[in-house]
């Protein structure tokens, strides 16, 4: 990781820190994976910490753990508000004290009552709290998904799929492999390394016979695996790739969307890679929290749309989102958009 050896500013740490938070996706799930950076009392950093798995230190722990005395008279700069909580772990807001810090700056408050009063109690001991640096880039970053859920009490759900530029995803004799080219391919691995759970229709396994695991470019497994998800009434052949030892399979005899999720109520981070039936219903649903769309600058001309049958006859119906990012990956187009009024 970059950002050691020169004295940083708090934003340039808080960028460290939303790293690290990102690194701990997937691998925190249910607790939120966040990040902290201990600077020295001359800004140097001397600790960087991500949430391990449950039952493990918590991200200020892990920092501090690595700064030892150097975190005296020292910022913590960390993407979530200190928990105030004795868990499995100990107050993270208390180590901080012990550890001498005399900043904390942190990019979003605590929204769980339980863990929450950390801020306060940091105050209390006389340390300097402050929140707000990069809120935005957390909030629609690394917490994104365990924020939706502490709001919502449901799992956060993205829509990603791949589309020609006449928002065709598969051709029309079916076949979808590939549309977008390698380096969008490799994105949808590291992210899917960071996910708790995808979720596809019988019809994308029995067209494409997809793995759905996560891995490098160079083939091999990502460390994390997301649970492979799959929806629909129609048998899924015992020689199906999706059922190989890779990782774990869920089978769900369903169409009904609140029904998967419900049965998935213990992740926080879901997306759906299914074909346009399944987005269809999920967008009628009104279950889809954010849309990634991998857009390639190709023509197809005919072949199924990217959604079917969401359930809008007038244009006055269109369900509308406001577009987040845009991004260029190799030669394709990266659109992120949440529903319009999402938080
Ligand atoms: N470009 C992309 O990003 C992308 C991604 C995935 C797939 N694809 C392409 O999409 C095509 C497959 O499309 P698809 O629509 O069949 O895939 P799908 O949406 O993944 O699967 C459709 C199946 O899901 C089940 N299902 C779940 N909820 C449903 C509901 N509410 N209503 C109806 N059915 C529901 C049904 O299975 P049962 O009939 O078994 O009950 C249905 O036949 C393939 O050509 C594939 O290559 C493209």
């Amino acid at each position: 990781m970059n950002g050691r050896g020169a004295a940083l500013s708090v934003a340039d740490a808080m960028a460290l820190a939303v790293e690290a938070s990102e690194a701990a996706r997937g691998i925190s799930s249910p607790n939120p994976p966040v990040g902290a950076v201990i600077l020295d009392a001359d800004g140097i950093v001397v600790g960087i910490g991500s949430t391990r798995p449950p039952g493990g230190p918590h991200a200020e722990i892990v920092a501090l753990a690595e700064a030892g005395d150097r975190a005296r008279g020292g910022t913590a700069v960390v993407t979530l508000e200190p928990c105030n909580h004795t868990g499995r772990t100990g107050p993270c807001s208390q180590a901080l004290i012990a550890a001498g810090i005399a900043a904390v700056v942190h990019a979003v408050a605590d929204p769980n009552p339980l863990a929450s009063g950390g801020g306060a109690a940091l105050r209390a001991a006389g340390i300097r709290v402050e929140q707000g640096t990069g809120e935005t880039e957390v909030r629609q970053g690394p917490l994104r998904a365990w924020l939706h859920k502490q709001r919502t009490g449901r799992p956060h759900v993205t829509w990603k799929y791949a589309a020609t530029l006449d928002g065709r995803s598969a051709a029309a004799d079916g076949t979808s492999q590939w549309i977008t080219g390698p380096q969008s391919r490799a994105h949808v691995h590291a992210e899917r390394a960071k996910l708790d759970a995808i979720v596809v229709g019988t019809g994308t396994v029995l067209a494409d016979d997809p793995r759905l695991t996560a891995r490098r470019p160079d083939g091999t497994l990502a460390p994390h695996q997301p649970v492979r998800v799959v929806v629909g009434s129609r048998p899924i052949p015992s020689t199906a790739a999706i059922r190989g030892s890779d990782a774990p399979t869920v089978f769900l005899d369903t169409h009904d969307p609140a029904a998967v999720i419900d049965a998935l109520h213990e992740h926080t981070d879901i997306q759906l890679e299914g074909g346009p039936t399944l987005a269809g219903a999920f967008l009628a649903a009104g279950l889809v929290d954010r849309v990634v769309a991998y857009v390639a600058p190709a023509v197809l001309g005919s072949g199924p749309a990217a959604v079917e049958n969401a359930g809008i006859g007038t244009i006055a119906d269109a369900i509308r989102f406001r577009t987040e990012t845009v991004t260029m990956i190799g030669n394709d187009i990266l659109i992120g958009v949440v529903p319009e009024g999402a938080k």
